[in-house]
C-alpha cells in the first residue's frame, strides 16, 4: 500500500532546484553509498573542516567504544570563528541577539572572535587548563556562547546547565564533574521576572565543593552578594587581558563538553562528547538538513542548556558560517506574537523549534501570527518529541504559508547530531514522521530478541553502526554507558525509543519506551522526580509516571504514600509540587499528586509503572496484573466514579 499523493507534501520544485540534494533518488543513492562505505562519507564531510593535522584513520571501533579521525588535530572554536575571518564572512553577523526586555545586539564573526579570545584569556588567568571542567549557568545571551567557544578554544570541557535548573541540580552536577570554575550572570529574564542565577549558584556552593572561582556577567544589575576571593566580574576580567589567544590544536578525541541528561535511573548522566567527530556530525547535518545559504537568517529557539542549543544554536550553524538569531525570553512576552514579530523584523528564513511550542501557539490563536509578515521564511524544523499531525499542518499553513518544507528531526543528547530527518529538497513529507535516516546512519527497528521487525510493527529503535557525533561514554562511568545503551539489544545502540516503519519505509517514532518522561520536549527521569519526592520528610514512597498532555506532550503524575500519621491534605499536595520544583527545577513539577496507601509492586518489589500509567491516563487497568503482589492496592488507586 502506498500513501495517496494528496497526503504527501512534495518538496517545492523551486526549493529542490537550488538544494544540495535535489531529488529523493539522489538521497537514496547517496544514502546507500554512505551505508556501504560510512568512513568514506564521513571523511569527505570532515575534510571540509579546518584540521591542524589530518587524521590517520577515520574510525577505530572496539564496541561499544568508538574513536573518530584518530591522529587528527583540530580546534572547534577555530572552525566556528577564525576560519571565516579570511573572506567576506569577516563582517557578517554571526549572532543577532534580542533580550527579553527588548535590547538588541549584533556580533559579527570578527567581533565574536575577539570576545572569545579575550574570554579564553580570562579563563586561563583564572587557572583553567586543558581538560579542566567549566560549568556555565547563564541566560541565553551572547556571553553564554562566548564562554562555550572560549572553553573549546583552550581545550577546557564545558558543562552547560540550563538556567531553569535549581541549586540542588547545580550541586549534583558539580559533585560529578568536579569543576573548579562556574561562569554565571547576576540574573536572566523570563516572562518579565528575573531568574536569580547567581543566588542559585551561591546556594549550590554552601557546604563543601570543588569551585575556586565564579565569574559573573552583569546582565540585569540585580543586587547580588559578591564573595571576595571567589567571585569576579566578567567585565573587569575582560579589561585585564589581551585579545590574542591562538586556538589550541586538540586531539580529535579530546573531550569538548559534558551535558547532563536524565536517564531511567535516579542520577542525571554526564553525556560526554568529543571534538572532531562531534563537529563533523553537527557541521554536516546543519549543512544538508537546513540546506544553509550564505544569506540565511537562521533561528533555532532552543536554550544553550540543552543539546539542541549546543549543536544547532552554536556549533552546527557557526561552523557553517551562518547568521544566527538568539532570543533570551519567553515566546509569549510581552504578547503571544513575540516570535512572529521577530521573524518579520529580522527576516528570519529558517525556524527550528519544538512541537510543544507549536501547540502553545495553536492555543493562543491564529490571529497572532496572522498580524505579521512571515514571508521571509523558507524552511521550518521541529525537534524534541513526536509532532502530532494536526500541529504539523498548523505549522505548515499558518507559519510556513504552505510553502516551507518542515524538517521533523529525530535525535538525542547522546547522538549529538540529527540522525533521522527529511532533506528539504529531496524528501516527500508526511505529517508526523521524521522520515528517513541521515547519510551514514544505520537505523533499524527490532524486537526483544534483536530481530528486525516487519514494516508496520512497533519495535525498538536501534542504531547498528557507530557515527561520528555519538557520545563516547557517560562521564567517568564506562560501566553505566555499556549497560545503559549497549546491553538491551546485542551489538546495537538502543535509543530508548519505540518506532515503526510504514510500507514506504518512513520511520514513525512514538517516543520513549523506558522510564524517561518527555515533558514539553524536556527529558526527565521518573526516578529523578521520585527521589526528589522521597527526600521530603513526609513522604514514604513515590512513583512517577507520564500521562498524555495536550500542550506539553506529557504531564507528570506522582503517586505518593506518606509516612504514618501524616495527614494527606491539599496543602501537603501543593507543598510536594513546590518541593520538586525546588529540588530539580520547575519543569519537573508534577501536574498532579495522588496520595495512596500503597504502590502496586511485583512480587520482586518493582513498582509497576505500567499499571500506574494506565490509571493516570484512563483511570482503569486493562493489562496483565498476574505479577501484582496485592490486588487491594489497585482498588485503592482507582478513584471511585
Ligand atoms: C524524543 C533532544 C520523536 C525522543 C534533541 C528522544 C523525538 C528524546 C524527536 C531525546 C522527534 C526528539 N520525533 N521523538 N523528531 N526528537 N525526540 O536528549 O524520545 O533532550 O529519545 O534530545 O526526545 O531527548 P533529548
Amino acid at each position: 500500500m502506498t500513501t495517496p499523493a494528496k497526503y504527501l507534501f512534495k518538496p517545492p520544485p523551486q526549493f529542490s532546484k537550488r538544494a544540495r540534494i535535489s531529488s529523493f533518488a539522489e538521497y537514496q543513492r547517496l544514502y546507500e553509498e554512505s551505508i556501504r562505505k560510512p568512513s568514506q562519507f564521513w571523511a569527505r564531510e570532515a575534510g571540509e573542516l579546518l584540521w591542524e593535522k589530518r587524521w590517520k584513520k577515520v574510525l577505530d571501533w572496539k564496541p561499544p567504544f568508538a574513536q573518530w579521525f584518530i591522529g587528527g588535530k583540530i580546534n572547534v572554536a577555530e572552525n566556528c570563528l577564525d576560519r571565516h575571518l579570511n573572506g567576506p564572512r569577516k563582517n557578517k553577523a554571526a549572532i543577532l541577539w534580542e533580550g527579553e526586555p527588548g535590547e538588541k545586539r549584533t556580533l559579527t564573526y570578527q567581533q565574536l572572535h575577539r570576545q572569545v579570545c579575550l574570554f579564553s584569556n580570562v579563563l586561563k588567568r583564572n587557572g583553567v587548563k586543558k581538560g579542566h571542567r567549566v560549568l556555565i549557568y547563564m541566560p541565553l545571551i551572547p556571553e553564554a556562547v562566548i564562554a562555550m567557544l572560549a572553553c573549546a578554544r583552550i581545550g577546557a570541557v564545558h558543562s552547560v546547565i540550563f538556567g531553569g535548573f535549581s541549586a540542588a541540580s547545580i550541586q549534583e552536577r558539580l559533585a560529578d564533574s568536579k569543576a573548579k570554575i562556574i561562569v554565571t550572570a547576576d540574573g536572566g529574564y523570563r516572562r518579565g521576572q528575573i531568574i536569580p542565577l547567581k543566588r542559585n549558584v551561591d546556594h549550590a556552593l554552601q557546604g563543601s565543593h570543588s569551585v575556586r572561582r565564579v565569574i559573573v556577567f552583569r546582565r540585569n544589575y540585580a543586587d547580588i552578594p559578591i564573595h571576595e576571593g571567589r567571585d569576579v566580574w566578567w567585565h573587569r576580567e575582560m579589561e585585564a587581558v589581551q585579545a590574542e589567544c591562538p586556538a589550541e590544536p586538540l586531539d580529535s578525541e579530546h573531550p569538548l563538553f559534558i551535558l547532563y541528561t536524565s536517564g531511567s535511573t535516579g542520577k542525571p548522566k554526564g553525556i560526554l562528547h568529543t571534538t572532531g567527530g562531534y563537529l563533523t556530525g553537527v557541521y554536516s547535518t546543519t549543512k544538508y538538513i537546513f540546506d544553509l545559504r550564505e544569506e540565511d537568517v537562521y533561528w533555532c529557539t532552543a536554550d544553550v542548556g540543552w543539546i539542541a542549543g549546543h549543536s544547532y544554536v552554536v556549533y552546527g550553524p557557526l561552523s557553517n558560517g551562518a547568521t544566527c538569531l538568539m532570543y533570551e525570553g519567553a515566546p509569549n512576552w510581552p504578547e503571544p506574537d513575540r516570535f512572529w514579530k521577530m521573524i518579520a523584523e529580522y527576516g528570519v528564513t529558517i525556524l527550528y523549534t519544538a512541537p510543544t511550542a507549536i501547540r502553545s501557539f495553536i492555543k493562543w490563536g491564529d490571529h497572532w501570527p496572522a498580524r505579521h509578515d512571515l514571508s521571509s521564511l523558507r524552511l521550518l524544523g521541529t525537534v524534541g518529541e513526536p509532532i502530532n499531525p494536526e500541529a504539523w499542518r498548523w505549522y505548515h499553513h499558518h507559519i510556513g504559508g504552505d510553502r516551507c518544507p518542515i524538517m521533523d528531526t529525530w535525535w538525542q543528547t547522546e547522538t549529538g547530531a540529527i540522525l533521522i530527518s527529511p532533506l528539504p529538497g529531496a524528501t516527500p513529507l508526511k505529517p508526523g514522521t521524521a522520515t528517513f535516516p541521515f547519510f551514514g546512519i544505520d537505523a533499524a527497528i527490532v524486537d526483544d530478541e534483536g530481530r528486525e521487525v516487519l514494516d508496520g510493527t512497533e519495535g525498538k529503535l536501534v542504531l547498528r553502526q557507530p557515527w561520528p557525533s555519538m557520545l563516547r561514554t557517560i562521564y567517568e562511568d564506562k560501566k553505566r554507558y555499556k549497560k545503559q545503551y549497549w546491553s538491551e539489544v546485542k551489538g546495537c545502540y538502543f535509543t530508548g525509543d519505540g518506532a515503526h516503519r510504514d510500507p514506504e519505509g518512513y520511520f514513525w517514532i512514538s517516543g520513549r519506551i523506558d522510564d524517561v518522561l518527555n515533558v514539553a520536549g524536556h527529558r526527565l527521569g521518573s526516578a529523578e522526580v521520585e527521589s526528589a519526592l522521597i527526600a521530603h520528610p513526609s513522604v514514604a514512597e513515590a512513583a512517577v509516571v507520564g500521562r498524555p498532555d495536550e500542550l506539553k506532550g506529557q504531564g507528570i503524575v506522582a503517586f505518593v504514600t506518606v509516612r504514618t500519621g501524616i495527614p494527606t491534605t491539599p496543602a501537603l499536595r501543593k507543598e510536594l509540587r513546590e518541593y520538586v520544583a525546588q529540588q530539580i527545577g520547575s519543569i519537573a513539577k508534577p501536574d498532579e499528586v495522588r496520595f495512596t496507601e500503597a504502590l502496586p509492586k511485583t512480587r520482586s518489589g518493582k513498582i509497576m509503572r505500567r499499571l500506574l500509567k494506565e490509571i493516570a491516563t484512563s483511570g482503569q487497568v486493562t493489562g496483565d496484573i498476574t505479577t501484582l503482589e496485592d490486588f487491594n492496592v489497585l482498588t485503592q488507586l482507582i478513584p471511585e466514579e
